[in-house]
């Protein structure tokens, strides 16, 4: 394509190491939409007759068909997507084709095919994170009457409803629909028209080519359009955010379907087993969503590596910039499909939840509280509650195991209105400030929720 400059052949290898097909072949069914549309606009500025523009066209539309039946196979010596479908063009249409490039670069064109293919991409995750919060709704609905232990640093804390601990993941998810949102919208500018870095002496019309391909507008400065790579930044934090949850999701899965936990129900058909150990039920699904986080992450440092040194134009360096896009989306996509199908089926023993409670120490705040409520200082009821507790742990029983005159002795304050609290159900049911854990704050959050996904 450039052969005109020089007076040697490029070096085999240089051809083997430039090349980019690999990574873009894949892609051109987008390159073909960019041209089409910089061909139509060509044709309507009157920079190449209209006629030709509609062979182009035709032509192009050809070239699709040639590449997806597989009957048309790139030439590593053409480097990229973009010059091998020009070059088939100019076989097929002669001078014709070889004016479809007019106006235009594959700085640009590289810029603008990424655009389009990111963003069908990110459309079909949308649906994925669509199908997600709803199958966490279903299941905080579900298991909403449910009580388990909640944790700060893996120590029985509070209990709380099964629905309550649905709804902080569907919190946190609701939050990466609004990050990808995000991401969708730095896709809204149109790069075509930038040329190489400068713009065109010719009469281009970039408002034309941003309509044909459904952006808002063109991009507002060629040099910036050339040399930037943020909209894939905006990507990569979505996904390094939204694997970040799918992994501490994983990690509680792992923990609570434990033995020693035992009161999560993995679905069998999302389980494997041990090639040796024949009782084995391995939760290796929830270990490869957490391990394939930090490929992702990976892929987001790679981006901002590559950048951060960068002269602010195009280089040659930008080319890489999609082997770990394409590979973090596929991860993406790989991690929705199984999530998904996973919690539809994920169950919570209730009962076997009761029992890892059955010490009742998970109430020590309630049993505070009730004593705030009867005028004592917080830290003063505290420090009277721990000292309950210790004295529980020395005779070896849990605060559910005291009999009445046992807590009156160990704690005088303590009224006959204190023992219809002593229960994990009321814990749940009292904690009822907005975004607690009450059922009936429960039931709040999940229609909050209900709206967030019909807008989203
Ligand atoms: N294959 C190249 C890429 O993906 C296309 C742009 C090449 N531009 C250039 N000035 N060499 O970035």
């Amino acid at each position: 394509m450039w052969k005109g400059r020089f007076s040697e052949n490029t070096a085999q290898a240089v051809q083997k190491f430039t090349q980019s097909l690999d990574l873009d072949w894949a892609l051109a069914s987008y390159d073909i939409d960019g041209s089409i549309a910089h061909a139509r606009m060509l044709g309507s500025v009157g920079l190449i007759p209209a006629d030709e523009a509609r062979q182009i066209e035709d032509g192009l539309s050809r070239i699709r068909e040639e590449i997806a039946s597989g009957a048309l196979v790139p030439a590593q010596e053409l480097e990229d997507v973009h010059m091998n479908i020009e070059s088939r063009l100019i076989e097929l249409l002669g001078p014709t084709g070889a004016r479809l490039h007019t106006g235009r670069s594959r700085n640009d064109q590289v810029a603008v095919t990424m655009r389009l293919f990111l963003r069908d991409r990110l459309h079909r995750i949308g649906s994925g994170m669509d199908a997600l919060l709803a199958v966490l709704l279903e299941r905080a609905a579900r298991h909403r009457d449910i009580i388990v232990p909640g944790f700060t640093h893996l120590q029985q804390a509070q209990p709380i409803s099964m629905g309550h601990y649905w709804m902080a993941h569907f919190s946190a998810f609701s939050r990466d629909c609004d990050r990808l949102l995000f991401a969708l919208e730095s896709l809204r500018e149109c790069p075509l028209g930038a040329g190489a870095l400068a713009g065109s002496t010719l009469p281009l019309d970039r408002e034309m080519t941003a309509r044909e391909l459904g952006f808002a507008r063109p991009t507002r400065n060629s040099l910036d359009t050339v040399a930037q790579r943020d909209y894939m930044a905006d990507y990569h934090s979505f996904a390094v955010t939204f694997a970040t949850h799918c992994s501490r999701l994983a990690e509680d899965f792992v923990i609570y379907s434990s033995r020693e936990f035992g009161w999560l129900l993995l679905p069998d058909a999302f389980c494997t087993g041990s090639s040796m150990m024949p009782q084995k039920k391995n939760p290796d699904v929830l270990e490869l969503l957490r391990g394939k986080t930090g490929q992702i992450l990976g892929h987001f440092l790679d981006l901002l590596v590559t950048l951060k040194g960068l002269p602010m134009t195009y280089d040659r360096d930008l080319q890489e910039d999609k082997r770990g896009l394409q590979a973090s989306l596929r991860t993406v996509e790989d991690m929705l499909a199984v999530l998904v199908p996973l919690l539809s089926a994920v169950e919570v023993d209730g009962e076997k939840a009761a029992e890892g409670m059955n010490d009742g120490f998970l109430l020590a705040t309630d049993v505070a509280e009730y004593l705030v409520a009867r005028g004592v200082p917080f830290r003063q009821a505290h420090g009277m509650v721990g000292g309950l507790v210790k004295e529980c742990i020395a005779r070896k029983k849990g605060l559910f195991d005291l009999t009445r005159d046992e807590w009156k002795a160990l704690l005088p304050e303590a009224g006959e209105d204190l023992f219809p609290l002593l229960s994990l159900r009321s814990a749940v049911e009292r904690r009822n400030t907005y975004g607690g854990t009450a059922f009936d704050q429960v039931a709040k959050q999940i229609e909050e929720g209900k709206t967030f996904l019909e807008s989203f």
